[in-house]
């Protein structure tokens, strides 16, 4: 069995996602599986260039995993013959600089979402990667969970006939740093630090709509800064001048309508932080994180409005669960696992830049619809 070492530069691997998702559940644990193995039986073997801007938490962090391998100086990394894959999971604003080097040095490149700040940059991104011949990919994690999978299972089976509507509800309360500390880095509450949930979520609903129904046409949308002064790390008071919600309606092919709520500014009562349920004319589900839950038309009761009684049915009880009926590992790793399948062997990759750049283009779009108190439609981007 031939093992194949490819050298990937982790930079911002010291940020929540950088660590925890990429390093940690990802590229480590790839390596804890025994590496990526293709059908010739080659293994790929990820070895982590940990980049960063802080020498004594790379330091301390390579130590933490035994591992080496670490630089604050990404021109030097980027200029190493061993390392094929550039990674970038640094705060957005410093990303769009960080890949046109990558590219310039010719190498692969990977990257968390958004691709860039706005859809001319990221387009930009796109083509000029296209020109120098690299293979690229933008995360598009939630696709792996195990609710969005049965979910889509349930769409290619055929299981909703024709799908009317989706409603998506994601959020969390973001405490405000004052009592207690923030659970989010404070530049996602500043507009002028490329933070506001539009710009952070909006390319992941982007995925998840065209994946599982169909092309988003137009987009209205209303958002808010309900949270209008926030504390950061530091215990500094600052002005949040980003969304902290966003409340929007995508029209999609086939007249699917697809309404999702996103909030920091919300208290969770639901099974999971996000939600989906999809209405169809034969049936509808509801799909988080992991679960997935179906109401079939058969089993549909005929409820009466009547508000002088109480619910006369346990209506959450009459939802069956969807059964996993496969193993599903960390949704992080399957895509990292799938794009070192495309880089080293070549194998099929659709969720690359020009992907990223559609993602980001709704974002933009979201928040000019917002701006102007309009519906926008959705052109068709092109590379
Ligand atoms: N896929 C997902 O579900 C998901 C979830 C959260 C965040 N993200 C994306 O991941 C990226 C990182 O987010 P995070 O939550 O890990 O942020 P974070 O603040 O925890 O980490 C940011 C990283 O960027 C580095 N950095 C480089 N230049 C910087 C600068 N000038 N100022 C501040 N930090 C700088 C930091 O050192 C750190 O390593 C963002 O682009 C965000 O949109 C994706």
């Amino acid at each position: 069995m031939t093992r194949r070492s490819i050298g990937i530069i982790v930079n911002g691997v010291t940020g929540r996602m950088g660590y925890r998702q990429h390093l940690v559940r990802s590229l480590l644990a790839i390596r804890e599986s025994g590496g990526v193995t293709l059908t010739d039986g080659t293994t790929i073997w990820p070895e982590p260039v940990l980049v960063g801007r802080n020498e004594t938490k790379l330091r301390e962090l390579a130590e933490r995993h035994g591992l080496t391998d670490w630089t604050t100086d990404l021109t030097s990394a980027l200029a190493r013959d061993d390392v094929e894959i550039y990674f970038d999971a640094q705060v957005t604003q410093q990303r769009e600089k960080a890949i046109r080097q990558a590219i310039e040095a010719g190498k692969h490149i990977y990257t968390e979402k958004p691709l860039a700040e706005d859809t001319a940059a990221a387009l930009d991104l796109a083509r000029a990667a296209d020109a120098a011949g690299v293979r690229t990919g933008v995360v598009q994690d939630k696709l792996f969970l195990p609710g969005l999978r049965k979910l889509k299972r349930l769409v290619d089976g055929g299981f909703f006939g024709q799908i009317l509507s989706v409603r998506g509800e994601f959020g969390y309360w973001v405490f405000e740093g004052d009592w207690q500390p923030a659970q989010r880095p404070s530049w996602n509450y500043r507009a002028e630090d490329g933070g506001g949930i539009v710009v952070d979520m909006f390319p992941h609903w982007h995925y998840v709509l065209e994946e599982l129904f169909g092309t988003v046409n137009a987009v209205s949308c209303v958002i808010a800064t309900h949270v209008p002064e926030r504390v950061d790390e530091a215990g500094q008071a600052y002005p949040a001048t980003a969304d902290d919600a966003a409340y929007a309606i995508f029209e999609l092919d086939g007249g699917v309508i697809a309404q999702i709520n996103s909030s920091w500014t919300v208290r969770v009562y639901r099974d999971e932080l996000v939600e989906f349920q999809v209405d169809g004319v034969e049936g509808s589900a509801i799909a988080g994180l992991r679960s997935c839950r179906v109401q079939h038309r058969a089993v549909t009761p005929k409820p009466v409005w009547n508000p002088d009684l109480p619910a006369t049915e346990d209506f959450r009880a009459q939802w069956a669960e969807v059964p996993d009926n496969e193993e599903f590992d960390n949704g992080f790793k399957v895509q990292w696992e799938a794009y070192l399948r495309h880089v080293v062997a070549g194998e099929p990759f659709r969720w690359d830049f020009l992907a990223g750049a559609r993602g980001v283009q709704l974002a933009e779009l979201g928040l000019r619809a917002a701006r102007e108190g309009v519906r926008v439609e959705v052109p068709e981007l092109r590379s």
